[in-house]
């Protein structure tokens, strides 16, 4: 039969798998990951079936926000390596078929950034126009409310130029004034310098926060404020984020992306679905993936997360290619927010919904989020509300590749502890178990890969309550899956009400023993299960 499915590009069909190099695998011995020792990985990374990888950044930088804040956008932090390292590391992902996506970080530089330092040193600056610089009102008081996401106010006074400059997330992260044509122009070219090294594309930081309101207008109070939520939560970012104008600036950085062969830009954008929409651009000339947060933000309910998946799905643009994210460096792990058994049925929903899913590292084998004593941790935005719990560090921790001392992860002692479980719950122990999450993971993904109704085909919701969910995929060649999914540990009954009843195989399945199954018209699964089944195909289905 010839394929009736079209030629679609890397980042539509595969998984992303999302690295975070100071804790992937450190290959110097100096308890810190690095380049190096993503090298050594890249068989491991292969064997899992995914199709690229998005390194979070290792770009020189003080590591105020541990890379989020650069000081150099076109080099290597010697904690991480060299660019030789880099280049290494680029083509062993090439020569293996991995696609390699850098993180750019275009809101904000180091307050140590050459870019910086000359901005702050006059008025006359050449560069002062770079970063947002006010006077502050009459009476000295800072330019308007806006805070920063990491706790306090967003301004930063400045006693030699006398005037405050506005800093999104840390002090020592002072905001680029993208309104500035030569600022837009140097970062387009940062973007050329990774491309013409081979780079396959770009996860832009904050995307949303890119270009902030000309007259600086103070922010509106929300109204839902409770005082549990972060300080940066008691207004409404209204004139601070999600402007008009940076859809210009996402159009001119996909124009960069689009000189160059089948490479990916992918944003950073935590907004409401319409919102988020419009980082696709209006004619398609957006982010090819603005970031689709929902399994992040949403609580962990059948209807809910049913719901929502139907909305994201209805709200698509004509050409806009979904995805979706379970975890990253950001948030709770999914083990930590579902538990053990209920993270391999989201596994399954994230590896089989339409659209790119991106997985963090660890997820594929439970990973937790691991209690760092107060003394221990490193985050800033942890450090800066101690009261509010809103430390990262317990999802940044050691990957863990072994039993041996550190997890395999070092042979010193790494940055940031390791889980204790690490003896049973690590890559050694469960690449050959059937049972593990690991498995799991690799049969999830070796179907998707294999299967264009998975990896391309339609997506059709066909029922949920407040215990299932249940949909099929289903590529235009006639193959079809069905997808059940129980998300609550009590036994539930799927019973199908359109005749024809669907038949089929279990093909992979949350508890192994499912598999080979085969379902008909009530399908029983007990807590925590989630099947994926083959469907008869439809011309041989019998009624
Ligand atoms: C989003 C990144 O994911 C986060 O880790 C970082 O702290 C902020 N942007 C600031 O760059």
């Amino acid at each position: 039969m010839t394929s009736l499915t079209t030629h679609s590009p890397w980042w539509k069909t595969g998984v992303i798998y999302q690295i975070y190099p100071r804790s992937f695998y450190d290959a110097n011995g100096d308890g810190i990951g690095d380049l190096q020792g993503i090298m050594h990985r890249l068989d491991y990374i292969q064997w899992l079936g995914v199709r690229a990888i998005w390194i979070s950044p290792f770009y020189p930088s003080p590591m105020a926000d541990f890379g989020y804040d650069i000081a150099n956008y076109t080099d290597i932090d010697p904690l991480f390596g060299t660019m030789d390292d880099f280049e290494q590391l680029l083509q062993g992902a090439h020569q293996r078929g991995l696609k390699v996506i850098l993180d750019f970080v275009p809101n904000h530089t180091s307050d140590l950034h050459p870019w910086f330092v000359e901005s702050k040193s006059s008025k006359a600056s050449a560069k002062r126009d770079w970063y947002i610089w006010q006077d502050g009102k009459p009476d000295g008081g800072e330019p308007n409310n806006w805070k920063s996401v990491f706790g306090g106010s967003a301004w930063e006074w400045d006693a030699h130029t006398r005037q405050y400059y506005y800093h999104g997330f840390l002090k020592e992260q002072p905001d680029l004034n993208w309104r500035n044509e030569a600022v837009q122009e140097a970062m387009y070219d940062v973007m050329r310098f990774w491309l013409d090294k081979g780079v396959d594309g770009f996860r832009v930081d904050v995307m949303w926060h890119l270009i902030k309101d000309a007259q600086l207008r103070d922010n509106p109070v929300n109204p839902d404020y409770t005082e549990s939520q972060p300080t940066y939560d008691q207004l409404l970012p209204v004139y601070s984020t999600d402007q008009p104008e940076v859809h210009a600036i996402v159009a001119r950085m996909r124009e960069v992306t689009d000189a160059y062969d089948e490479r990916v830009l992918i944003g950073e954008v935590y907004l409401p679905i319409q919102q988020l929409m419009t980082y696709y651009g209006a004619q398609n000339d957006g982010a090819h993936m603005p970031f689709n947060f929902l399994l992040v933000r949403l609580p962990w309910q059948a209807q809910e997360i049913a719901a929502a998946i139907d909305q994201y799905e209805g709200a698509l643009p004509a050409n806009g290619w979904p995805n979706w994210v379970l975890g990253n460096h950001d948030n709770p792990r999914i083990v930590s927010r579902v538990g053990e058994s209920q993270a391999r049925v989201a596994a399954m929903l994230l590896l089989t919904l339409r659209g790119t899913p991106t997985l963090y590292y660890g997820d594929e084998i439970g990973m937790r989020d691991v209690a760092i004593p107060a003394e221990e941790m490193q985050d800033p935005q942890g450090l800066n509300m101690p009261e509010k719990d809103l430390s990262r560090d317990p999802c940044r921790t050691p990957m863990q590749w072994s039993g041996e001392a550190h997890a395999g992860f070092s042979t010193a002692k790494p940055w940031l502890r390791v889980d204790k479980r690490y003896r049973r719950v690590n890559v050694e122990r469960q690449r050959d178990d059937p049972f593990s999450m690991l498995s799991l993971h690799r049969k999830l993904i070796e179907l998707r890969n294999s299967e264009p109704a998975l990896n391309q085909g339609s997506y059709t919701p066909l029922f949920s309550n407040d215990q299932v969910i249940v949909y099929r995929r289903d590529s235009p060649d006639g193959d079809s899956f069905l997808v059940v999914l129980n998300l609550t540990s009590r036994p539930c009954r799927y019973r199908q009400s359109q005749q024809p009843y669907l038949h089929g195989q279990v093909v992979v399945a949350t508890s192994p023993e499912m598999e080979d199954t085969i379902i008909s018209e009530n399908i029983y699964l007990n807590g925590d299960e989630g099947i994926v089944v083959r469907l008869e195909h439809r011309d041989d289905a019998t009624t």
